[in-house]
C-alpha cells in the first residue's frame, strides 16, 4: 500500500510513525494518509480529464469531515445517500451543484433539505419516489433535478451482498420498465429529467460488465432523446475495487477507457462516484495484541479492536492483510485467527491467517481500511468508537476524537 511502509524497522504513514500515534491516541484508532487520498482523487481527475466530467466521491465509503474536505479541495463533488451524509458534505464544503443524492428510501424530509440545499441532482429508484419527490418539490415552488437509476441486468461478478446491477437487486428501475417511467418523469411539473444513473456494484475486478452495462444504458438515453425526452448526465457510479491481498483491478486509466468509450459520442457529462478506490488503501486500523491465547485447536491472536470498529471480515468474509508496526525479520510463522475482544464467535478480523508471531502488547496494522471501516463501525458492546487521524507528512491531525463513555450515553435517560 503506498504511504504505508517500513521505515527504521516501523511501519509508517506517510513520515509518521504508527507507534507515535498509537503512543498519543491511543488504539484502536483509523489512520489515514492524506497523500494517498489526494493521489487517488488525481488519478481518476487526470483519467477523465479529455471528456467534461465530475467526479461524486461515494461518501458512504469514509464520511469523515477531514477526509471529505481534503477531497473537495481537490474539486470532488460528493454521492450521499442519506440526509446525514448530505449534511456531511455540505459541512465539509462540498459545493451543492456537486452533490447527487442517491438510494432508494429517500424520505419527504431528506428531500426538502436536498432541494433547499439546490444540490446538483436526484437519482431516483422507483416511481413511488418520483411521485412523491415531484410533490415535495412542488410545494417547494421549484423543480427537482433528476436522473433515473436504471438497473442494467448485469453480473457484476462481485460478492453477492454487493452487487446491485442484477435483475434480482432492490436497486434501480428495471432498463425494459426504464423508457416507460422517464415518459411520465418528463410530464410531472415538479421534475426536470437531467440524466441516466447506473451503479453495477462494488469492488469490482473487471471492466466487461460496466461496458455491458454501458452498452444498454447508452442505447436507452438515445432512444430517450429520439423522444425528446434531453439527457446531459450520464452517471455510471462508483465500484472500482481495490486490492486487498492480490487481487488484479483496473486502473482508473483502464476504467476511464471503457467508460470514454461509451460516453464520449454522446456528448453528456459524464460522472462518476467512487468510493472504496479512494479511500480503501489510503487508511488502516491501528490495534494492540492483548493476549496470545492457545486451545487445544487453535490458537488466537486476542487485538482490542472488533467487529464494531471493523465489520468487513465478519459480515463479507473479507480479507484484510495483517501487518505488525514492529519489523522483525525471521519471527516464526504461526496459524492464527484475529479476534476481537466482543461477545461474538463472529467477532474476528483474519481467520486461520498465516502471521508472524506477535507479542503482547505489540502494535498491529489492519491494512486497507480506509473504506467501510470507521463509517460501519457500532457501539455494540457498549464500545466508543475509534478515532480517526490524518497524516500529512510528519504531521497528523485527529479528524475525530476517540469517543468516550458519556459520549456513548448521551441522548439518554433513566
Ligand atoms: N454509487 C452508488 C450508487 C453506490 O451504491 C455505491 C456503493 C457507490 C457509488 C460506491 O461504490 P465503491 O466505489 O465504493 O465500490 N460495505 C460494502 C460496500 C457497499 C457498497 C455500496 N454501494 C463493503 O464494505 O464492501
Amino acid at each position: 500500500m503506498p504511504h504505508f511502509e517500513y521505515r527504521n524497522g516501523e511501519l509508517h504513514c506517510e513520515s509518521t510513525s504508527l507507534r507515535t500515534i498509537a503512543d498519543a491516541v491511543g488504539t484502536p484508532a483509523y489512520v489515514y494518509s492524506r497523500a494517498a487520498l489526494v493521489e487517488n482523487y488525481r488519478a481518476y481527475d487526470a483519467a477523465v480529464a479529455s471528456h467534461p466530467h465530475l467526479i461524486a466521491y461515494a461518501m458512504k465509503a469514509n464520511a469523515n469531515l477531514g477526509v471529505v474536505a481534503t477531497l473537495a479541495r481537490e474539486g470532488a463533488g460528493a454521492e450521499v445517500f442519506s440526509g446525514g451524509e448530505l449534511f456531511r458534505a455540505l459541512k465539509a464544503g462540498v459545493h451543492p451543484k456537486k452533490i447527487l443524492f442517491a438510494g432508494p428510501g429517500k424520505t419527504r424530509e431528506e428531500m426538502r433539505d436536498a432541494l433547499k440545499a439546490d444540490i446538483l441532482m436526484f437519482n431516483v429508484e422507483s416511481a413511488g419516489e418520483l411521485a412523491l419527490l415531484d410533490r415535495v418539490a412542488q410545494e417547494l415552488g421549484t423543480r427537482a433535478p433528476v436522473a433515473l437509476r436504471v438497473n442494467p441486468d448485469v453480473d457484476p461478478e462481485t460478492h453477492p451482498y454487493i452487487a446491485t446491477g442484477l435483475r434480482s437487486a432492490k436497486f434501480g428501475i428495471p432498463i425494459a420498465q426504464a423508457l416507460g417511467e422517464y415518459r411520465k418523469a418528463a410530464q410531472l411539473p415538479g421534475i426536470e429529467v437531467v440524466g441516466v444513473h447506473m451503479h453495477i456494484g462494488s469492488q469490482l475486478t473487471k471492466v466487461a460488465p460496466v461496458a455491458d452495462a454501458l452498452a444498454r444504458v447508452v442505447n436507452l438515453v438515445e432512444t430517450l432523446r429520439a423522444q425528446g425526452i434531453s439527457v446531459r448526465y450520464l452517471d455510471v457510479g462508483g465500484g472500482l475495487g481495490i486490492r486487498y491481498r492480490d487481487e488484479d483491478v483496473p486502473t482508473p486509466v483502464q476504467y476511464a477507457e471503457v467508460v470514454l468509450s461509451a460516453v464520449r459520442p454522446l456528448g453528456v457529462t459524464l460522472i462518476l462516484e467512487p468510493g472504496r478506490s479512494v479511500v480503501g488503501n489510503a487508511g488502516i486500523l491501528l490495534t494492540r495484541v492483548l493476549y496470545n491465547k492457545e486451545t487445544p485447536d487453535k490458537r488466537f491472536v486476542v487485538v482490542d479492536a472488533a467487529m464494531n470498529d471493523l465489520i468487513r471480515p465478519s459480515l463479507y468474509n473479507a480479507y484484510h492483510e495483517i501487518r505488525s508496526v514492529r519489523e522483525v525479520r525471521g519471527r516464526p510463522s504461526l496459524t492464527v485467527d484475529v479476534v476481537g475482544p466482543v461477545c461474538e464467535s463472529g467477532d474476528f478480523l483474519a481467520k486461520d491467517r498465516a502471521l508472524p508471531a506477535v507479542d503482547e502488547g505489540e502494535l498491529l496494522a489492519v491494512m486497507s481500511a480506509g473504506a467501510y471501516g470507521f463509517v460501519m463501525a457500532s457501539n455494540y458492546n457498549a464500545r466508543p468508537r475509534a478515532p480517526e487521524v490524518l497524516v500529512d507528512g510528519s504531521r497528523y491531525s485527529i479528524v475525530r476524537r476517540r469517543e468516550s463513555y458519556e459520549d456513548l450515553i448521551a441522548g439518554e435517560s433513566l
